[in-house]
Order: C-alpha cells, then sequence, then structure tokens
C-alpha cells in the first residue's frame, strides 16, 4: 500500500483522485502524520529537523504538496484543494510554533549549571602613581594635613608671581612649559601649572593661619622625554604656617615623612638651595635606602646612589616673607615651612624603577607588577 508520503509524490490524476471528499481524506492523513511526528518532537535538533522536513522553503512536505497537489491540480479541483491546503499549512505551523515557544520556556526556566567554571573578569587596580600618592597623603593626613588640589590650567600670576618669581626671573627658564591659545584680548595668558605651589597662594588668598594643607596634582613642563623627564608628572606640594612654626618643625616635619615612606632606619640630610618663594631654601637627601647609606653594595659601588651614598628627594625651605605679602598675611607674625615632592620620583626610588616613561605607557606587564 503506498503510504500517504509517498502519494505526496504524485500528481491527483496520478493517484485517481478527483472528489472533495477524496482530497480532505489525504489532506487528513497528512496532518495525522505530521500530528504524530510533532509529538516526538524533543530535542533543539528534531525542532529543527521538524521544521526543515514540514515546512522548509524548497524541499519539505508543504512545498511537495504545494507542488504536486495544489499548483498541478485540475483547474475546477483547484479551489477546494487550495482550502485544504492552507487549513493543512496552518496545522502544521502552528504546532511548530507551540514546540518552538515550549522549548523557549524550557530554556529560561533551566537551572543554572553551578559546575560551569566562573566568568573571570579581570578587576583593574590603581596605578603606581596613585598608590604612591596615597601612600603619601595618608602618611601627611595623620599628622594634621589636609588634602586640597587645584587647577592644572592657571594663570603666569599664581604660577610665577605671586611666588615671587616676577616676569624676567631667570628661574623661569628652568619652567618652560606650554600656553594655551586664547582669543585676542583675554584677560590673562593661561598656562599650564609647571608646579603645585600655585596651590600655596590660593589656599592662604582663601583661608587665614594655620593652615596645613598638601597639594597632590599633575604639573607641566616643555621637556624632552628621557629617562627622568616627561612633560607631564606629579607633585605634592605642601604648606604649613601659623604664628609659631620654627626651622626644627620643618626638618622634623620632613624626617618624619621620609622615614615613613622609606622606612625607620633611612636618615636625612639637607644642602642649601634657592628657591624664589622660600627662605632659607634647602634641598632634602635621604640616606640611599638601597645600600643603607654606605654607597656600596655586593662589593661594588651603589648602582642606585651610585656611591654617593645619598640620594636627592626633593626642594623645600621656609616660606619667604615675600610671598606673605600676596596673601594679605601679615609677615611680622606668622612663619611657615613649604615643600614639593615628586611623585614619580619616589615612586622610582622606592620602587626601583629607572625609566619615568613606563608610568605613561600604560603597558599592562608593568601595571600589574603593582597590584
Ligand atoms: N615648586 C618647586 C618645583 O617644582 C618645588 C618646591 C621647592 C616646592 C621648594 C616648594 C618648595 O614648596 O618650598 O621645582
Amino acid at each position: 500500500m503506498t503510504t500517504i508520503l509517498e502519494k505526496t509524490r504524485s500528481l491527483f490524476a496520478d493517484l485517481g483522485v478527483s472528489t472533495d471528499r477524496e482530497i480532505q481524506e489525504l489532506f487528513r492523513q497528512l496532518i495525522e502524520l505530521a500530528d504524530t511526528e510533532h509529538k516526538k518532537v524533543i530535542t533543539d535538533p528534531e525542532r529543527e529537523e521538524f521544521r526543515v522536513r514540514w515546512l522548509g522553503r524548497n524541499d519539505s512536505i508543504r512545498a511537495r504538496v504545494k507542488r504536486n497537489w495544489l499548483e498541478n491540480a485540475p483547474k475546477e479541483m483547484r479551489r477546494w484543494v487550495g482550502s485544504s491546503f492552507n487549513y493543512f499549512s496552518e496545522h502544521i505551523e502552528t504546532g511548530y510554533s507551540y514546540i518552538k515557544f515550549a522549548a523557549e520556556i524550557l530554556e529560561a526556566d533551566r537551572p543554572e549549571d553551578l559546575s560551569l567554571p566562573g566568568v573571570l573578569r579581570p578587576v583593574g587596580s590603581h596605578h603606581l602613581i596613585r598608590q604612591v600618592f596615597q601612600e603619601i597623603e595618608d602618611i601627611f593626613f595623620s599628622i594634621g594635613f589636609s588634602v586640597v588640589e587645584g587647577p592644572e590650567i592657571e594663570t603666569p600670576y599664581y604660577n610665577f608671581e605671586a611666588l615671587n618669581i616676577p616676569e624676567f626671573h631667570p628661574v623661569r627658564d628652568d619652567m618652560d612649559t606650554f600656553y594655551l591659545e586664547l582669543p585676542k584680548g583675554a584677560p590673562t595668558p593661561l598656562l599650564l601649572r609647571t608646579h603645585t605651589s600655585p596651590m600655596q597662594i590660593r589656599t592662604m588668598e582663601k583661608q587665614k593661619p594655620p593652615v596645613r594643607v598638601i597639594v597632590p596634582g599633575k604639573v607641566y613642563r616643555r621637556d624632552n622625554p628621557d629617562a627622568t623627564h616627561s612633560f607631564a608628572f606629579h607633585q605634592i606640594e605642601g604648606l604649613a604656617v601659623d604664628t609659631d612654626i620654627t626651622f626644627c618643625d620643618f626638618t622634623g616635619t620632613i624626617e618624619y615623612f621620609v622615614q615613613q615612606f622609606f622606612g625607620p632606619t633611612v636618615k636625612t640630610r639637607f644642602r642649601p638651595s634657592y628657591f624664589p618663594f622660600t627662605e632659607p631654601s634647602v634641598e632634602f637627601d635621604v640616606s640611599c635606602p638601597f645600600c643603607g647609606g654606605t654607597g656600596a653594595s655586593n662589593g661594588g659601588t651603589c648602582s642606585k646612589c651610585k656611591g654617593a651614598a645619598w640620594i636627592e628627594l626633593f626642594g623645600a625651605g621656609m616660606v619667604d616673607p615675600a610671598v606673605y605679602g600676596f596673601v594679605n598675611y601679615d609677615a611680622k607674625k606668622v612663619s611657615g615651612f613649604a615643600f614639593g615632592i615628586g611623585i614619580d620620583r619616589m615612586a622610582m626610588l622606592k620602587y626601583g624603577i629607572d625609566d619615568i616613561q613606563v608610568f605613561f605607557q600604560n603597558d599592562v606587564r608593568f601595571l600589574r607588577q603593582f597590584p
């Protein structure tokens, strides 16, 4: 006996089918077969197989029935065949959409597989410069300094003049910087600050003594990049002003900081130096933390201090009375000290880094060493 499937390969004329009833019977058998198969569909591949077999565009049962039974039916039969065909077609489509819907619900309901390995999301960390900022801020915070921040775009007044650096003062040559292009008639030129010292002025303008602040921030100079120079780098400015601050408070504070930062065994020393905004001015050195201040290492010369036993750290001094004049402090009543620590240099010293450029290259092989 020819199965209903085989019959779909023949035309009605060959099957000897001519009445409406016979046609309906053929479609009924076909639907019965589809329903039987439909009930057996369980897995995703089975569902796809069902769709291709029954509803696929070219070679499916529906495509064949359409071609052989509908399109090749004698003209007078086409109307009945058409309505049976539509019924058959919709029935299978609905059946298919049910199993698809059921699969979607199952998918959404499927419990998570707790045995799967977890997704590892990379966790970022603070850049070494940020970490060193934090270390230094913590130390000064613990002895009563507060943290303030200021603008990276400054006026020459704050960056130079109010710090006792008039226009043709030679130290301006050491602080060549970037000027902003401004429209004609702008009230003042603007530049990228060359140091965090302008915040000494801004802070004292805003508050009466006592002042104890540190100012972390980014600074800029027109320097050519090499292992120790970069056109952008980082500083922490410090300023303490009160009615009774002495040179002793100054050296004691710096010594405390240096020992907290490098360890209790390091020694400090200061040498006379010159800054227009401090008087006297000093340069602080620390006994080399790498060779224990001996200048020697492994029977040779210490490579960090080059045998000098001391490493130059940063500039500082007692605030020059002339500076108080710019902020309406009474130079006869107040005194104070200031310092400017180069963060990049401190980080390089403490963590044995010999090229400042690595801070700015964002190479994760470097960054990952300081999680
Ligand atoms: N501003 C100076 C610089 O960038 C560093 C400095 C020196 C800051 C002495 C100070 C200071 O506050 O007292 O070179």
